[in-house]
């Protein structure tokens, strides 16, 4: 995993770590570099927590540093201080010691959001690195000062270990300012949508593709499997069908929260969602079709954020109709799902909503689901690949005999259909990388139940 990337999804990452090492053989061998380990499959970089054993990053942490940094002499330290901490940044500090001492506590302590490490005299500074990388949190942003000025050296240190910036002594205060001031401060802007569940935004590319039932298995899945505490969120309140899918009632007052963000709080949230299950709740509402809704940006952004201070992961499953709570969603959005139907007018709205530029916080890519795979008359997947000029991530078949069974028990399709079932999985995988906790059976067993 590269620093300051959202955590990447599956198959980035599996492409990420076969780059990493034909990369790092290379150059090691053309660098004759003695400093490196013969045996490269030792050499994690900084790989997500899955590979580094690393523990899981939390939501809304409160214990982890925003900035620590080591720095080797006394002039370094001086400057670091002067400029970093001058900054104003909470909960930073500047110590003493170089890249093993920074192992040496990161080992038993949080890894900070940001952090700068001293390879200035270290004799093999790669090595020393991924030791640091196997003890740290896969999303921390780390920034290197050192004593060596080569082009190969800061190329294998970016590209290779995914290390932000590296900084050459001796160090100034302008160098400290051009190149390390950016990220502290950058990253505390970014901050807000950061902090917190991830947000999974999923979008048809016209009506009626199966947006909400893909939503609404996704999010069955990440709490049954996953087991994390999920928040649904259904924005098509005049029409929305993600209760009633999995056997909910819609409740009233997310209306209210979308049009007056001063009621919103953790209590009015608790009052206004019907949980299924213990790690579900659902926030879903059917407002008369002739009463046309008036949300608040402002709103919007509010509740999301206080949904991803409760939740690990919060699905929304925004209609196909641009609304104007899309802007909203979409600034805090870490994870866009887009489902489209394998026919053509599906594909050309999906190659317009795919060109929609990402929101700071969404470094991946959006994942495309191409749902009822396989229905009369749909394009074959060779010519849906030519079509969309890329692969889509997941193919869902069709089955409208599971899936409107599903529908009328108010069950999840995935309860009753393996390849249904196996498709979420793999969304989910890509969505949250990494092997999942052992499944939980409570979830799924109580709506089989029903
Ligand atoms: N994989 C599938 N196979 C067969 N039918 C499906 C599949 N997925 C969804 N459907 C059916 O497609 C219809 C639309 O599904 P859904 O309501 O999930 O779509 P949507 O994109 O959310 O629609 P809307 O734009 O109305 O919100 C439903 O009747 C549903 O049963
Ligand atoms: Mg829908």
């Amino acid at each position: 995993m590269r620093f300051g990337a959202a955590p990447p999804t599956a198959a980035a990452h599996r492409r990420q770590a076969g780059r990493f090492k034909c990369e790092d053989e290379a150059d090691a061998r053309r660098r004759g570099d003695k400093a490196m380990r013969s045996d490269h499959d030792n050499v994690s970089g900084f790989l997500p927590e899955e590979t580094t054993g690393a523990p899981p990053r939390h939501a809304g942490r409160t214990d982890r540093l925003w900035l620590l940094a080591f720095a080797n002499d006394s002039r370094s330290d001086q400057i670091l201080r002067e400029v970093l901490l001058a900054a104003g940044p909470d909960r930073a500090e500047v110590r003493r010691g170089d890249v093993a001492a920074a192992t040496r506590l990161l080992a038993h302590a949080p890894t900070p959001s940001i952090l700068i490490v001293d390879i200035a005299g270290v004799e093999a500074p790669l090595v020393a690195l991924d030791d640091l990388a196997r003890v740290c949190e896969p999303d921390v942003k780390v920034l290197v000062i050192g004593d060596r000025d080569e082009v190969d050296f800061y190329r294998d240190l970016t590209r290779t270990l995914g290390v932000t910036e590296y900084l050459a002594k001796p160090l100034t205060r302008e160098l400290v300012a051009s190149y390390f001031l950016p990220h502290v401060t950058e990253e505390r802007r970014a901050a807000p949508a950061q902090r917190g569940g991830r947000l999974v935004m999923v979008t048809g590319a016209r009506g009626g593709v199966g947006a909400s039932t893909i939503a609404a298995n996704l999010a069955v899945h990440l709490a049954s499997e996953g087991r994390r505490h999920v928040a649904l969120l259904d924005l098509d309140l005049h029409r929305g069908s993600i209760a009633l899918l999995l056997g909910s009632q819609p409740s009233a007052g997310l209306r209210l929260a979308l049009e007056t963000p001063e009621v919103i709080d953790h209590l009015f949230l608790d009052r206004i969602s019907a949980p299924v299950g213990d790690r579900l709740r659902i926030f879903a509402s059917k407002e008369p079709i002739d009463s046309p809704l008036a949300p608040r940006p402002a709103a919007v952004g509010k509740l999301l954020e206080l949904l991803r201070e409760r939740f690990n992961h919060v699905v929304v499953d925004v209609p196909a109709a641009c609304t104007p709570m899309l802007q909203a969603v979409l600034g805090q959005t870490h994870q866009r799902v887009f489902v489209t139907a394998p026919d053509l007018p599906n594909v050309r709205d999906l190659l317009r909503l795919h060109a929609v530029a990402p929101a700071p916080v969404q470094t991946g890519r959006p994942l495309v689901v191409v749902n009822q795979c396989g229905r009369p008359g749909a394009l074959s997947a060779e010519a849906l690949k030519r079509a969309l000029g890329f692969a889509p991530d997941i193919a869902v078949p069709h089955l409208p005999r599971q899936v409107t069974a599903a529908a009328t028990l108010g069950v999840p399709v995935l309860s009753r259909s393996r390849p249904f079932r196996e498709a979420i999985r793999a969304l989910a995988e890509e969505i949250v990388p990494g092997r999942p906790a052992p499944p939980a059976r409570g979830l799924i067993a109580r709506l089989l139940r029903r």
